[in-house]
């Protein structure tokens, strides 16, 4: 299989470790990683496919597209275009997929292609795939979740080590964890396009991000976390979602969450994914929601996907857009 890759930070390192460390097991060949700056990257592995011309990419007849760049633009037009070209497409940008993945997805169809997006929500936790096909005989009813390292991260150093937010933060974007515009993170955006993503493909609605109320913690200060200690509890910023008759609600906000929660023992960069099936009851995925190696490796099984011919049904993309209740009340518990 022969592949090319956009980008070559965080993510798309992650991702090269991984395909050169199973060489021997999969025969899967970096055609060409698209760059800025050629330069900056010439001392690095692969470095004899570097480019900084998009065209190098498209020239080069391969299988698979994988999108790391992250951003709305040119990541849409370059997706567009290897989808129109009917080449598959792998993707870890879920700011794209929150406002194009509707229409990607329609071009991937018709086109008899496909798109694949398993890092775009829980970083390296298998999560879509599951409940797309492990869970497709249950009704998912609801959501509760931490879905983003970044904002888990600080929180926990506030809490276990007294640092400071903008220290904390700091901490984070050295690590990779942070968005390359961290207010994504901090806002509680990145936190609700993952949440749309998910309430998405679990409730067969589309759910626009920006529908969903969405509070950050740019608000938090030292004493928010003290008071939260004196009463047995830890701030997490908590995204949940529910649909009941039909209607979807849901929020991204700051949580008081009690120690005996199971959301409360999940620091660092670690996410949460709870989900409540009909017949399964309530099921949790738990594992690293950012960073280079976690989130090579789910953007790697994606790839592997596509190697071995098995494709997802994310026809829920194609949906009408359905209207969510912004509530902030305690109704989505
Ligand atoms: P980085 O900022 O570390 O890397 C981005 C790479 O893309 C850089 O190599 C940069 O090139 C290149 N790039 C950006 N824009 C262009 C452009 N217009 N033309 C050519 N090259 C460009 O990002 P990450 O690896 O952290 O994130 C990539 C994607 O994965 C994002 O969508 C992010 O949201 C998502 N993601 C990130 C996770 C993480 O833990 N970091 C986890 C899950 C998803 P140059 O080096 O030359 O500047
Ligand atoms: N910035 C994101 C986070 C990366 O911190 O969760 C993973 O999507």
């Amino acid at each position: 299989m022969k592949i090319g890759i956009l980008g070559y930070g965080t993510v798309a390192s992650g991702l090269v470790d991984i395909i050169d460390n199973n060489k021997d097991k999969r025969d899967i060949s970096i055609e060409g990683i698209l760059v800025r700056d050629v330069s900056k990257h010439a001392h690095r592995k692969h470095a004899e496919v570097l480019t900084s011309d998009i065209e190098d990419i498209f020239n080069k007849d391969v299988d698979v597209i994988v999108e790391l760049l992250g951003g709305l633009h040119p990541s849409y037009e370059y997706l567009k275009r290897a989808l129109e070209n009917k080449i598959n497409v792998v993707t870890a940008n879920k700011d794209m997929l929150a406002e194009f993945g509707g229409e990607l997805v329609s071009i991937a169809k018709e086109n008899g292609v496909c798109i694949k997006f398993e890092a775009s929500v829980g970083g390296g936790i298998p999560v879509l795939k599951p409940l797309i096909e492990s869970l497709e005989g249950n009704e998912i009813d609801s959501i509760s979740a931490i879905l983003n390292g970044t904002t888990n991260f600080i929180l926990s150093k506030m809490y276990d080590e007294n640092l400071s937010y903008d220290e904390a933060l700091k901490q984070a974007q050295e690590l990779g964890f942070a968005e390359a515009n961290p207010e994504s993170d901090v806002m509680g955006y990145d936190a609700g396009r993952k949440l749309s993503i998910l309430s998405t493909l679990s409730f067969k609605k589309r759910i626009y991000w920006k529908d969903f109320y969405l509070e950050g913690i740019n608000n938090i200060e030292p004493k928010d976390i003290e008071y939260a200690k004196q009463l047995g509890c830890k701030i997490k910023l908590v995204g949940r979602s529910k649909i009941n008759n039909g209607k979807v609600n849901g929020y991204v906000r700051p949580v008081l969450v009690g120690n005996d929660d199971i959301i409360s023992k999940i620091d660092n960069e670690f996410n949460i994914i709870v989900v409540n099936g009909d017949f399964l009851g309530e099921v949790s995925f738990v594992g690293k929601g950012a960073g280079k190696d976690a989130t090579g490796s789910a953007v790697y099984a994606d790839v592997l996907d596509i190697y071995d011919h098995r494709l997802n049904n994310v026809d829920a993309f194609i949906k009408e857009k359905v209207d969510v209740d912004k509530v902030v009340s305690h109704e989505c518990k």
